[in-house]
């Protein structure tokens, strides 16, 4: 089956990394809006025209599902492509669930972008889940800044964190929920900030065992492969092709270190 992945920029190839782990045989395109990037400070309106567009796009490529590997997007756009077009779309949600289930009665710190944040999704989610109300939300729009400069650990980033945490007695927190897919790159940087006692969890894996399912039993394209666009334009040189190499080899260090955490 042919693949969709959409994010405003790089965040993305973070779900993508595990989709092509756990779905070898299929056929990958990663569209990032490098154009528009970033969306956490957009409207409405101004995402859901970017995301439309995307769709199209990845529609018009012979993409049979879409992930919509961003927070933001899903937020603004989700219902509004779904109805647009008759294919899966699937969408990201910050892991508020999960990680109140593991806070074992401590606080949960959900980090997303400026418009996530805001949204009536993420507050309908906590309302939800948040039953003794442990959950802080906290805005980090300056990562995403960060990551599309490739810089995933500079004194510039942990100064960055440690001014946002400053109002945080971070001892009263078990869980960080990272609630953009830019931030999963940050995963090292930030468990050393934050230390041993705060797991760190994003909503990459849930999304990719969704689209797992949504695949399985399809025929499959038999041969893995990814293609990447930068806003419809295709990324084919070397220079280019190396600059997605080094971003999953960043991702391989970010989700490793997770694992021996
Ligand atoms: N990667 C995106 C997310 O998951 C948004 C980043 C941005 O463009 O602000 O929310």
């Amino acid at each position: 089956m042919k693949i969709g992945f959409f994010d405003s920029g790089i965040g993305g190839l973070s779900v993508l990394h595990l989709a092509m782990q756990a779905l070898p045989d299929e056929a990958f395109l990663y569209y990032a809006d490098e154009e528009h990037v970033p969306y956490g400070t957009r409207t409405r309106e101004e995402i859901c025209t970017y995301v439309d567009e995307a769709v199209r796009f990845l529609i018009g490529e012979g993409c049979q599902s879409i992930v919509v590997a961003c927070n933001t997007a899903t937020s603004a756009a989700i219902e509004y492509v779904r109805g647009r077009y008759d294919l899966p779309i699937l969408g990201m949600e910050p892991a508020v669930k999960p990680a109140v289930q593991h806070a074992d009665g401590k606080r949960v710190l959900v980090t997303a972008t400026p418009f996530t944040i805001r949204e009536e999704r993420l507050h309908h989610l906590v309302k939800m889940v948040d039953k003794e109300h442990l959950v802080t939300l906290k805005a980090l729009p300056q990562l995403v800044v960060f990551a599309e400069r490739e810089e995933f650990d500079s004194p510039q980033v942990r100064a960055y964190l440690s001014r946002e945490f400053s109002d945080l007695d971070l001892h009263d927190y078990g869980e960080l929920v990272l609630g953009c897919t830019h931030f999963t790159f940050f995963r090292p940087t930030i468990a050393d900030l934050v230390g041993p006692d705060v797991e760190l969890i994003d909503g990459g894996e849930g999304t990719v065992r969704h689209l797992v399912d949504v695949v399985s039993g399809l025929p499959s394209e038999g041969k893995g492969s990814v293609h990447y666009y930068r806003s419809g334009v295709p990324q084919e040189n070397k220079e280019e092709l190396e600059f997605y190499a080094r971003l999953h080899a960043q991702l391989d260090k970010a989700l490793m270190f997770d694992k021996e955490d």
